[in-house]
């Protein structure tokens, strides 16, 4: 029977580590977690509080209006402009300012706080042929095929946007 005291200790170090993570979990886990869901309740108010980093294509227009105009006129007006540049908010910000002194390095190198464009990227992520996309609009299935069956030569470096405006979509 002496192997008995084997057992108890080793029982009573998992009830000492049971304990232990139950305490801790209850210190660490937010009062408000798990109320509605596996989230925090508190988290819902705080991300509506947060200023939209996508500003919707008017937002625009004042600064931009002639691709503006041509855009909207265009074929390609479904696109919204930050669907190919990214979030505006930054932009929109910086430039209605006369310098860039305030704002951290980030932007200093990237005064335009804009994404870059590829130029063919953007496109690839509309037009080219997947399962998933609707039948309805047009796709390309590969660049290479694309490019050479409508008269171009194919390198690394061609863009969409060589010979397609991105506003209008019309070929150059
Ligand atoms: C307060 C005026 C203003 C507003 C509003 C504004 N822009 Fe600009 N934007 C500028 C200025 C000034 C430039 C720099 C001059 C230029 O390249 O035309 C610029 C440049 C750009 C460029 C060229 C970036 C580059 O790297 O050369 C893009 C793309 C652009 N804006 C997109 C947008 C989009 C998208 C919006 C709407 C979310 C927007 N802008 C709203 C003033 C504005
Ligand atoms: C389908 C993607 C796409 C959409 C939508 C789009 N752009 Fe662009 N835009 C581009 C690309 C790509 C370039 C770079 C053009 C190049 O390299 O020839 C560009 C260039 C620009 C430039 C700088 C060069 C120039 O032509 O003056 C500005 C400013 C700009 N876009 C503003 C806008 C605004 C404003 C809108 C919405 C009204 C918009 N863009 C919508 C893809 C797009
Ligand atoms: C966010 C999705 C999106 C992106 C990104 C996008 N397009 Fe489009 N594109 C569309 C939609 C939607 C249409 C169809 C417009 C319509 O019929 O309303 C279209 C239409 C076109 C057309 C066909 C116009 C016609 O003849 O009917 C061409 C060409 C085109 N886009 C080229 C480009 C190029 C080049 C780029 C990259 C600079 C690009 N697109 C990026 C969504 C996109
Ligand atoms: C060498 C020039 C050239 C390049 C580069 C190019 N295109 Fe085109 N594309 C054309 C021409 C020409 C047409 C047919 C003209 C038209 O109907 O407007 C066309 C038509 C299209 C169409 C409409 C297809 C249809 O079924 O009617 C789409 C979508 C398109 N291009 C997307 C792209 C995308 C995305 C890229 C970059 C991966 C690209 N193009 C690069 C010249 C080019």
């Amino acid at each position: 029977m002496g192997h008995a005291r084997h057992f108890v200790r080793l029982f009573g170090l998992v009830a000492i580590v049971v304990i232990a993570f139950l305490g801790a979990r209850a210190q660490v886990v937010p009062k408000d977690f798990g109320t509605q869901g596996p989230f925090r309740a508190s988290a819902i108010p705080e991300a509506a509080k947060r200023e939209p980093r996508h500003l919707g294509s008017e937002a625009c227009s004042d600064c931009h209006a002639k691709i503006n105009d041509a855009w909207a006129k265009g074929k390609h007006h479904t696109p919204q402009c930050e669907n190919c540049h990214g979030p505006g908010l930054l932009h929109v910000k910086v430039m209605s300012e006369d310098s860039v002194d305030a704002y951290p390095d980030q932007i200093k190198k990237n005064p335009k706080a804009l994404r870059v464009t590829s130029g063919i990227q953007e496109c690839e992520w509309c037009h080219l042929k997947t399962f998933e996309r609707p039948s309805t609009l047009k796709s390309i299935k590969n660049v290479e095929r694309h490019i050479i069956e409508t008269g171009g030569k194919y390198t690394a470096a061609s863009k969409c946007t060589d010979c397609h405006n991105p506003h209008t979509t019309v070929v150059k």
